[in-house]
């Protein structure tokens, strides 16, 4: 079983990956979010950090890429190996607007034609093995087998399928039937994604017999940090360790942001991890509306003293 922690854009960043891998094993990779060069070929300081192995210790990480044209992939993959890594994700997935009106993430999905001539150039030239992230296709789950058929002739080194179309963003009902009936004609080693929010959802779909043994997590694993572990055979998540986790997370931010920079992203984790606590709707809605630290304080001292759930993980709010 191969679990990984996938990338989200505004949480998993890299002193929120340290501070992750530091506390609970069980993570097998984890994904930068997306750094995306410009047409100048240049990165943002911020995404230089994001991939700089010296901000890294004692995990393994893959950088995710996202590009219209292969020569900005390319270029970012040449970069990305002279640092050392041996793996990189493209993005074909990401479905923001702005995103996708420039030809990127999931918009390389709206003609199978322009994404082969952009394939044909990174799978001819990329100095390492370059794993992809994608959906099931732009508006139609019928759309998969094409494009498994496309995919199928690249040297993709993993296939990582988040089991919705772009048209659906991340709600909606995920199709694990779509990805499930197109398993024979899949020649790429398969990570599942999509909506396994909590150990039980994990376990469910890893026990049933599919033969998909690789899956990757992303708002359940910001909302309960001990998921990998528990599907490992370890210790269910214990709230010590939780509210040490969180007061980490908090310290570093504020060491490192500004107080109203540092109160947002608290905000943005905080209400993933609230999600683990029985009956804590108030506290969740504190936490949201929090507009100082005192107020955000106050609202995390309320959610310690639920109850964690029995199987703890992400629960969208209805
Ligand atoms: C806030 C947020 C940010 C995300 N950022 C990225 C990203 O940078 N790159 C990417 O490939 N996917 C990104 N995703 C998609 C997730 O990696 C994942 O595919 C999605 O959340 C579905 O998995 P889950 O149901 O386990 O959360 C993001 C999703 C969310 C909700």
């Amino acid at each position: 079983m191969q679990i990984y922690f996938a990338p989200l854009q505004g949480i998993t960043d890299a002193p929120f990956r340290q501070i992750h891998a530091d506390r609970f094993p069980g993570v097998d990779k984890y994904f930068t979010p997306f750094i995306s060069p410009t047409q100048n070929y240049n990165l943002t300081n911020h995404e230089l950090a994001e991939v700089d192995p010296g901000n890294a210790h004692g995990y393994r990480l893959v950088p995710q890429v996202i590009a219209s044209k292969p020569e900005l992939f390319l270029w970012a993959a040449r970069q990305l190996a002279d640092l050392g890594y041996t793996e990189i994700n493209l993005n074909m997935g990401c479905p923001s607007g702005t995103v996708t009106a420039k030809g990127k993430g999931a918009g390389l999905l709206t003609s199978l034609t322009n994404l082969e001539l952009f394939l044909d150039e990174v799978y001819g030239h990329t100095p390492v093995p370059v794993s992809i992230k994608t959906r099931l296709g732009w508006k139609s789950p019928d759309e998969y087998a094409d494009l498994l058929t496309l995919l199928n002739r690249y040297p993709i080194s993993e296939l990582i399928i988040h089991a919705r179309t772009r048209t659906q963003f991340y709600d909606g009902q995920t199709s694990p039937e779509t990805v499930l009936s197109c398993l024979q004609l899949c020649r790429i080693p398969l990570v599942y994604n999509g909506d396994l929010f909590t150990p039980g959802a994990c376990r469910s779909f890893l026990d049933t017999d599919t033969g998909i043994n690789r899956i990757m997590a992303g708002r359940g694993m910001a909302a309960n940090p001990a998921l990998a572990r528990t599907l490992k055979g370890g210790s269910p998540l214990n709230r010590d360790e939780f509210r040490a986790y969180h007061d980490a997370l908090y310290e570093t931010y504020l060491n490192r942001f500004s107080r109203g920079a540092a109160l947002g992203r608290m905000r943005e984790v905080g209400k993933h991890l609230a999600c683990c606590f029985e009956g804590a709707e108030k506290a969740l809605k504190k936490l949201r509306k929090a507009s100082s630290l005192a107020a955000y304080d106050a609202a995390v001292e309320m959610l310690f003293e639920h109850p964690l759930r029995t199987d703890p993980g992400f629960y969208p709010v209805a």
